[in-house]
């Protein structure tokens, strides 16, 4: 079949297609222990799902304007005056289906083919995807110093004349890290500098540990009028559990607003009415829910790192935010799909393959799940890999005998 040059050299995403592979094996019984999943388990906050039955129960669901509904903007607005510290009009900010479209839009807006986008590895599996659907290029900086911490020197030995754009991501997925202050101050003022684009994708940003505060990379811009090149993402999808809702936005200059409207507009027509007013139910509502979230994966995070402490030869650091651990597995298998999917055959465990996320050897294990499927998942991978584990293992009644090495 002639399918077009993007449309071969696009990769299905690996975390979707995991989700639908734990759902089908579920579907079949099977005691799926599912460590893929990038959302929290709780229920969306009830001011959000109040505001969407409300819109529906009109039974008038119409057309609305693409870059957002004037209530959405506003709530957005106020989030930026309270994270960010930072005043801005309806006409620097579009609401989009979900943080993923609002990155995809920007990214259209500011590259040319061609182009380079540049961002730490390890990243999210989209950036790479968006930038070959903008016909431009992603460019993985891997840290020196082998940590998921990178230094500004790093992406500066990276930075050529092909490059538009810088995306950033911290707390990140998948390693958890949480970049310092430092660095944010250094690539903000690096970026002004270069006069590069930089995109701050802050999806996870008050799902931090440890007394953590969120970071306000605006706090660093030295350019604060319409001539900034910053661009901040947001959205509802994490912090209040409604990722199905697929609400995200942006906040950048008016002329980049106004280009990615432009560009949404012929896309989707913006997201649906319905769920921009679940998104300012939740944004104006009670705001309980983010910090019981927060404080429930805080002690997940706790148990898996205590857990996985116990098994010989998997290295890995303590996330400070999301709900992701990274863990180096080398020692017991280089590949990190060979892994997973070892994983998934004999004890019935769903992970990311970490080189999906730019390193080999590596899985990511999602802690976003119960207190039950942490303990237990982490038990059957240790059970899996370790050559003197006993040789039978028991998932509720079933007995899986170890058959491999
Ligand atoms: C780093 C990062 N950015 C953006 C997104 C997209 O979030 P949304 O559900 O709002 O599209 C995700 C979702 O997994 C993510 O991990």
């Amino acid at each position: 079949m002639s399918l077009s040059y993007i449309a071969k050299n696009i990769q299905a995403s690996p975390t979707l297609a995991l989700n639908e592979k734990a759902q089908i094996l579920r579907e079949k019984g099977e005691p799926v222990i599912n460590f893929s999943v990038g959302e929290p388990k709780s229920r969306a906050p009830i001011d959000a799902i109040l505001a969407a039955v409300q819109n529906l129960n009109t039974g008038e669901v119409r057309y609305v304007p693409p870059d957002g509904i004037p209530a959405l903007k506003k709530a957005i607005i106020r989030y930026t005056e309270e994270f960010y510290n930072r005043k801005v009009a309806p006409e620097n900010v579009i609401a989009s289906s979900g943080a993923k479209q609002a990155i995809m839009v920007a990214l259209q807006a500011i590259l040319n083919p061609q182009e380079e986008v540049i961002y730490p590895a390890p990243y999210w599996v989209s950036y790479p995807e968006m930038a070959k659907l903008c016909g431009a290029i992603g460019v993985p900086v891997y840290p020196e110093d082998g940590s998921f911490y990178p230094r500004i020197q790093d992406i500066e030995q990276r930075v050529g004349s092909y490059t538009k754009a810088i995306i950033i991501n911290s707390p990140n997925n998948p390693s958890g890290a949480m970049y310092s202050e430092e660095f944010i101050a250094d690539i903000v003022d690096f970026c002004e500098r270069r006069d590069l684009y930089l995109i701050m994708d802050d999806i996870y940003h008050r799902l931090i540990f440890d007394g953590r505060k969120p970071i306000n990379c605006w706090e660093y811009a030295k350019k604060k009028d319409e001539n900034s090149k910053l661009i901040i993402i947001n959205g509802v999808s994490k912090q209040y559990a409604m990722t199905g809702f697929r609400i995200g936005w942006a906040v950048a200059n008016k002329k980049i607003i106004e280009a990615m409207t432009n560009i949404q507009g012929h896309q989707t027509g913006g997201p649906s009415v319905v769920l921009q007013l679940a998104a300012v139910g939740a944004l104006n509502g009670i705001q309980s829910s983010v910090e019981n979230l927060r404080v429930t994966l805080e002690n997940n995070r706790n148990v898996m790192c205590s857990l996985l402490k116990t098994i010989d030869g998997v290295k890995f650091s303590v996330p400070d935010g999301t709900f992701y651990l990274f863990a180096d597995f080398s020692a017991y298998e280089k590949s990190s799909h060979k892994l997973s999917q070892m994983l998934i055959d004999k004890v019935m465990v769903l992970t990311v393959p970490g080189v999906e996320f730019g390193m080999e050897g590596y899985i990511r294990l999602s802690f976003a799940g119960t207190m039950k499927e942490i303990q237990e998942g982490i038990e059957r991978i240790k059970w899996a890999i370790d050559p003197n584990a006993p040789n039978e293992l028991y998932i509720g009644d079933r007995k899986l005998v170890r058959d491999w090495a």
